[in-house]
């Protein structure tokens, strides 16, 4: 690291559970991110600073933060890439913060349980199992809704998941949709049952906020869209109004 710093703004927890922010000097290098600062202000000034990384490689989605307002990875964001006086890191949002930035996942993973997130093999009928193979077509479909980390930054960055206590989020959704698509996942029909109604896909506004902010380029927001399309078509070959 060279001689220059940067002042970063962390959200810290009291002992008595107040919420308060802290100021803290780091060097600043030109491939320092904001896991860099957090572990320099760990090492070097304050050994009780609270917050989680794994991979350091965008793979582990353990270390969702908010940058400035905006969700990030922590290990994925240059520091000096984010503009402004100061850099503010605070934790995910619609998560209860445990400590400083580390925040409990358990609603995130609930509403991922909602929707079914386990493959079912489709039966049939005592023949080989369904099969694709990565140059099909069908595969391309799915592939653009695969490879969630499940970091949270789509359900922190939706203002539904806020307002809609039982509202799914955009990471399950997008995940229902990966598994509705796929031949050979046997559930079909069935996952879209929980989806349809005001608390679930009809509730999404579609103003891309999840998309904008997903690390692994993947588009909840399109997802979405698809699953109203493929539950309004459905309810039409029943019969039913929509
Ligand atoms: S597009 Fe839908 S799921 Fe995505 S952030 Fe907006 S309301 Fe939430
Ligand atoms: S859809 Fe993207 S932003 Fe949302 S949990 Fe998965 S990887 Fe993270
Ligand atoms: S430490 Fe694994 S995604 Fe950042």
């Amino acid at each position: 690291m060279n001689g220059r710093g940067r002042t970063v703004r962390v959200a810290r927890t009291a002992p008595d559970g107040r919420r308060y922010y802290e100021d803290f000097r780091v060097p600043l290098g030109p491939q320092t991110t904001i896991l860099d600062a957090l572990l320099y202000i760990h090492r070097h000034l304050d050994r009780t600073l609270a917050f989680r990384y794994a991979c350091r490689q965008a793979m582990c989605g353990t270390c969702g933060v908010r940058v400035n307002g905006v969700e990030r990875l922590a290990c994925y964001t240059l520091l000096g890439a984010v503009p402004g006086r100061v850099v503010t890191v605070e934790p995910l949002r619609h998560l209860p913060v445990i400590r400083d930035l580390v925040v409990d996942f358990g609603p995130f993973f609930r509403a991922w349980a909602a929707i079914r997130p386990a493959f079912v093999p489709a039966d049939n009928d005592g023949a080989e199992p369904a099969r694709i193979r990565p140059d099909d077509p069908d595969r391309r479909v799915i592939d653009r809704h695969r490879e969630c980390i499940s970091c949270g930054l789509c359900y922190s960055a939706c203002d539904v998941v806020g307002t809609r206590p039982g509202f799914p989020g955009p990471a399950a959704l997008n995940h229902a949709l990966c598994l509705v698509l796929d031949r050979r996942d046997g559930a079909g029909p069935d996952r879209l049952k929980p989806i349809d109604g005001p608390e679930g896909c009809w509730a999404c506004h579609g103003l891309l906020a999840c998309s904008n902010v997903c690390p692994k380029g993947l588009d909840p927001t399109g997802a979405i869209e698809d699953l109203k399309r493929l539950v309004a078509f459905g309810r039409r070959r029943n019969g039913v109004a929509v």
